[in-house]
This record gives C-alpha cells, sequence and structure tokens, in this order.
C-alpha cells in the first residue's frame, strides 16, 4: 500500500487531527484499545488523539523496560496525569533483560526488543483488557528506513509483511504514518502538549539498548544512563536534533591514581538534522567537548575514554546498533 505523505509544510494541524480522531474512533467502534506511551513526541500524540477518540476505552501503559533514561518512567507518567491522562506503569524489565542475555547482533537485539514487546508484553495487556486494537506512533521515516533495509525499526510490520493479528493476535491503528518527525511536532504543538513534549529529542523504540554496543545487562545500562543524562545536561542548549552516549564493547587502557586499568569507552554523538534521514555532526566547541568528557570521566570512574563520532549518517546512522 502505497502511503502519501503529508510534509510539515503542507500539514493542516486541525483537519489533521479531527481526521485522526474519527478514523480511530470508527475504527474500534465499541471494542477497546491499548497503546504504549514512552514519553516521545510519537506516541505522546498519539496517546491525546486516542484519548480523544476513544476516552475511557482506551488503556495508556508505561512500560518500563528496564532500559529508559534517568528518572524517565516517573516524570513521563506524572506529566500525563497532570494532562488528565491516566497511565498505568507496567514493570518489565526482567522480561526484557532476560531476553536481551548474550546477544551480541544489533539486529538480533533489535528483535529481541520487539518479541518482548508485542509478544510477551503488549500481547499479556491486550489479553487482560479484552482488547483488539493497539495504537502506536510509526511514522514514515520508519517505514521508509525498515522496508530500505538500513534498521528495522522495531515498530514496523505490515510493510514487512507480518500480519500483527495473526503474528501477535491484534490490529495496530497507526495514525501518524503520514507524517515524518516535524510534521508530528507541529500536530504536537496544536493538540496543546507542553514544549518539553514538542520539543523533546527523538529517543528509540529500543531506548538505551540502541546505544549498547554487544551485551546489555543492567550494568552496562546503568553505564550509559548515566553518561545519557550528563549528556542531555550538557548539550540541551545547543539547538542540535539529537544527542546521545553510545558505551563501547571493549575496554581500554587507562590510568587511574598512576596505576593502569582496563575501563570503559564512551561515544558522544550529536547530530543536526530536519528528519534524521540524513545527519550531520553537530559543529560543538572544544570547550564543550572537554567539559563532557571531564563530567563523565569524573561522575563515571569506569569510563577512562571518551571519544565524539565526527561521521555524518550516511554511511553512519544516529543510533548505534
Ligand atoms: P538511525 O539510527 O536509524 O535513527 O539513523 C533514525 C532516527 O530514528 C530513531 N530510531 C528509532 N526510533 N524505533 C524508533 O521509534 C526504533 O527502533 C529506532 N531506531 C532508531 C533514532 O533515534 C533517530 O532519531
Amino acid at each position: 500500500m502505497e502511503i502519501k505523505e503529508i510534509r510539515a509544510r503542507e500539514l493542516n494541524t486541525r483537519k489533521f487531527i479531527n481526521e485522526q480522531i474519527r478514523k480511530i474512533s470508527e475504527t474500534v467502534g465499541n471494542g477497546s484499545a491499548i497503546n504504549a506511551l514512552s514519553g516521545g513526541v510519537d506516541s505522546s500524540v498519539v496517546t491525546i488523539l486516542g484519548h480523544k477518540a476513544l476516552g475511557k476505552k482506551l488503556t495508556t501503559y508505561f512500560i518500563d523496560n528496564g532500559l529508559m533514561r534517568q528518572g524517565e518512567p516517573q516524570a513521563v507518567v506524572s506529566l500525563f496525569e497532570r494532562l488528565g491522562v491516566p497511565v498505568k506503569l507496567i514493570d518489565a524489565q526482567k522480561d526484557f533483560f532476560d531476553a536481551l542475555k548474550g546477544i551480541i547482533d544489533p539486529e538480533k537485539k533489535r528483535e529481541a526488543i520487539t518479541q518482548t514487546f508485542y509478544k510477551k508484553v503488549f500481547g499479556r495487556l491486550v489479553q487482560e483488557n479484552n482488547a483488539k486494537f493497539l495504537l502506536q506512533g510509526t511514522n514514515l521515516t520508519d517505514i521508509e528506513e525498515t522496508v530500505a533495509g538500513i534498521k528495522r525499526q522495531h515498530n514496523v510490520f505490515e510493510q514487512l509483511g507480518i500480519d500483527p493479528q495473526k503474528a501477535f493476535g491484534y490490529m495496530i491503528i497507526e495514525p501518524l504514518i503520514q507524517l515524518r518527525k516535524d510534521g508530528v511536532r507541529k500536530v504536537a504543538k496544536a493538540l496543546g502538549l507542553p514544549k518539553s513534549v514538542y520539543h523533546r529529542i527523538p529517543f528509540p523504540g529500543p531506548a538505551l539498548s540502541a546505544r549498547v554496543i554487544g551485551e546489555v545487562t543492567p550494568r552496562r545500562i546503568k553505564v550509559v544512563r548515566k553518561a545519557t543524562a550528563i549528556t542531555e545536561e550538557e548539550l540541551s542548549d545547543t539547538g542540535a536534533f539529537q544527542y546521545l552516549a553510545i558505551l563501547h564493547r571493549d575496554r581500554v587502557t587507562g590510568v587511574r591514581e598512576g596505576k593502569r586499568v582496563y575501563g570503559l569507552q564512551i561515544e558522544m554523538r550529536c547530530w543536526d538534522s530536519i528528519d534524521a534521514r540524513i545527519a550531520e555532526p553537530t559543529r560543538l566547541s572544544h570547550e564543550i567537548l572537554w567539559r563532557l568528557a571531564e563530567r563523565i570521566t569524573k561522575e563515571i570512574p569506569e569510563v577512562v575514554s571518551v571519544t565524539y563520532n565526527i561521521t555524518p549518517k550516511p554511511p553512519s546512522t544516529i543510533e548505534a546498533i
């Protein structure tokens, strides 16, 4: 099926919102639906559209997969409660860490995350709610990159010939597939979501596991989570499209208190981009870079080396896996 793109500059937000509310409401009818909110702009928009369309027939969950950023689960749940949307927090950390155990290959990690979300966790929640539908915020770039074989986005199925009804036992509704990130941000603003949501930097579905090269374990996630928090604090006023920290697999030689140590290596990435299809490393000043390296190596003692990526996309990609 050909998807007709709606470009951000041509987007009539009011018309788009009304049309999507009508479509969601018609599709679900008298049934019920669930959706997972991560706090990112895509899932936040879908949550609000879904609640406008379905009210109490929609149950919204935040899945704590153990791979989210510092304080993120509680912050997202409180924000939406303030907006009048109840969110149920589900602790699924063990499910995800068990599924990721021993996996090194990037595509296999993505597949493990996908199966855990869609089969295990959503499968369970759909059954509990007797729901037939899952609402989610897949956008056009997610689909294109997956179909082109660049990277399997964790939320794309039908365009790969996978029928969610057969594979997982429920149907998926995707109100944002005609938009790219810049269009989704416009809709978020028109829906009255706060700037912290419509301006939020993208964060991938596989969360911090997309930023760990090698095995994803609770310990390694803890390191990349701390490095991410420092990176976001230091780079939030650069105006960059996205910035992140990646944990490398190998240990490197470092010196602590005059003695050799084999420490961890963090790679920083900071991107200028419009819609994530192509991107360039931001020309950060040395002062900013040095401050990042100083904070990361001081606040995370296991880390002895910090590097900055200077490769554009392509041939690089924004995330590490
Ligand atoms: P890449 O790494 O492919 O990322 O250059 C492009 C944009 O997509 C985000 N990203 C994802 N988003 N599910 C998502 O919802 C995913 O599986 C996923 N992988 C990457 C990434 O953060 C960037 O903005």
